[in-house]
């Protein structure tokens, strides 16, 4: 099932909203990550410039439509280390795509996605993926009036993500503010 309130606008608009080099930076992407695994990758926002920083990066999503996007700009841009997989995150199905990386992803990202339905289910995948020391990533739009972004009654808030992970298992490292419109938490799987 595709989360609420997670479809996207046009690329030219989305783009506007991040700095994707300093965000990663800020958010412990770094070249010593053998495994990123991207979920809810979108337009690769971010999966490209994590490409160009780690050895491996898994992008995941449930729209065709973003999917073939990434893919074209896979084929014209010549990335190498990136993998694309199509489908649903909470479903049975992908569970068996995901089996070759369970318990060896370095870093789990989870951007601008942690408004979904059944987040501790989501954070709990995660867990799955991870080796142990490695780290999932969330950032999220602030709680506050921004241009794009879910509804604010279904918005987390950090200290609400935070609580999740907990109950999933993390352990929280840092929480960061990545203005002008998200903030980040970085939490590591003991
Ligand atoms: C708000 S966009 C964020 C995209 C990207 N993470 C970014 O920050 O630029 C959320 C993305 O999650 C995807 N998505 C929604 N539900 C999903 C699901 N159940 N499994 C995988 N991807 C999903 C949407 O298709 C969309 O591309």
């Amino acid at each position: 099932m595709k989360y609420r309130d997670s479809g996207m606008p046009d690329h030219e608009l989305w783009s506007t909203f991040f700095n994707p080099e300093s965000i990663l930076s800020a958010m412990e992407v770094g070249s010593g990550i053998e495994l990123l695994i991207d979920i809810g990758c979108g337009y690769g926002t971010f999966l490209f410039p994590e490409s160009r920083i780690v050895r491996q990066a898994v992008g995941i999503d449930i729209d065709p439509g973003m999917i073939e996007y990434c893919r074209k700009m896979i084929e014209k841009d010549k990335y190498q280390n990136i993998e694309l997989i199509a489908g649903d995150i909470s479903s049975p199905e992908l569970s068996g795509q995901l089996a070759s990386f369970i318990g060896r992803a370095d870093y789990v990202t989870l951007f601008n996605i942690l408004h979904c339905e059944e987040p501790v289910k989501l954070l709990n995948t995660v867990y799955r993926l991870l080796k142990p020391g490695g780290k999932a990533g969330a950032i999220h739009w602030k709680h506050m009036q921004t241009p794009r972004g879910p509804a604010l009654e279904i918005r987390p808030k950090p200290e609400q993500i935070a609580v999740w992970a907990k109950e999933a298992g993390f352990i929280l490292r840092s929480e960061l503010d990545l203005p002008p419109y998200h903030y980040g938490l970085i939490f590591t799987k003991p």
